[in-house]
């Protein structure tokens, strides 16, 4: 090895042995860390690439949301696509991060006692998801999921929902004036084929309009429910978005850690 300056030897030296002065520097070399990883996001606007398709939740839809986080669905399913090849071939395109840049909060996860439902919408039939809901197991016999049958009798308290909608807005989700004017008339005009969703699906592309549970006389919860199930996954065209241009691929939702 090559010998050193007799003083350089010794005050590294010194910086090893004063408890104080190692400490002192190791924060400054920590910190320099630090802000070489922050300051980029003070100059950045946004660290999520955009997709085409993206939209915000349509009030149906975000009420059937909020009904999916108050029954706890989510102690069972994730909405997050790992790109690992199992779960690619299992539940379809690995989730990107733009898919889940309006939840608030996010159902990332990576526990699953059911299976990922990113991807669910168009899986199934309506039918199907309000047999399943309010009786698992009289379509899928070994199935382990609680039924949600009262979803079906109560009707959608969702009387104000241009206050979740501003919410929403405050947290950066890019409501107009008008989605929030019109929130309480936009669930009617998606649960209601009759009602006239013309100006709906123009300020939500790819919104789907239909009476979602069978029962076309009220808007129920089983109705929010299945409309939010049956859309997860469907805004992205992520055969365009996706591997194929991998050098310039939008940023999938971070994997890291263990789980099923
Ligand atoms: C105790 C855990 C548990 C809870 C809570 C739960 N589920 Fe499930 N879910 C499962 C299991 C297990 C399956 C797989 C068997 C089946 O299809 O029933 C499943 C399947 C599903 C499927 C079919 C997915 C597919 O790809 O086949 C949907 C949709 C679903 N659940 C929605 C919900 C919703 C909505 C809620 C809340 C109202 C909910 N689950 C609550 C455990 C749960």
């Amino acid at each position: 090895m090559a010998t050193q300056p007799a003083e350089k030897r010794f005050s590294h030296k010194k910086l090893e042995r004063n408890v104080t002065l190692l400490g002192f520097f190791s924060l400054i070399a920590v910190a320099i860390g630090g802000i070489v990883e922050i300051a980029p996001l003070f100059w950045i606007d946004n660290t999520i690439e955009k997709v085409d398709g993206m939209r915000p939740y349509t009030p149906l839809e975000l009420a059937g949301r909020n009904i999916y986080i108050r029954e706890g669905c989510y102690t069972c399913h994730s909405q997050m696509i790992r790109p690992f090849r199992d779960e690619v071939e299992r539940y379809g395109h690995y989730s990107l991060a733009a898919e889940s840049m309006y939840d608030h909060p996010f159902q990332w996860g990576s526990k699953r006692t059911g299976p990922d439902l990113a991807r669910v919408g168009g899986r199934y039939s309506d039918e199907w998801h309000k047999a399943h809901l309010i009786d698992p197991r009289s379509v899928v016999p070994e199935s382990i999921m609680p039924g949600y049958a009262f979803l079906a009798d109560r009707d959608l308290g969702a009387t104000d929902m241009g206050r979740d909608l501003t919410a929403l807005y405050r947290v950066g989700v890019p409501y107009t004036k008008t989605d929030i004017a019109k929130a309480n008339d936009d669930i009617r005009a998606q649960a209601d084929p009759d009602a006239g969703a013309g100006d709906l699906v123009k300020r939500y592309p790819k919104a789907q309009v239909r009476d979602f549970d069978g029962d076309p006389t009220r808007v129920t919860e089983m109705d929010a429910l299945i409309a939010y199930l049956q859309m997860l996954g469907t805004l992205v065209d992520v055969e365009k978005a996706g591997p194929q241009e991998q050098a310039h691929a939008p940023t999938p939702v971070a994997a890291s850690g263990a789980g099923q």
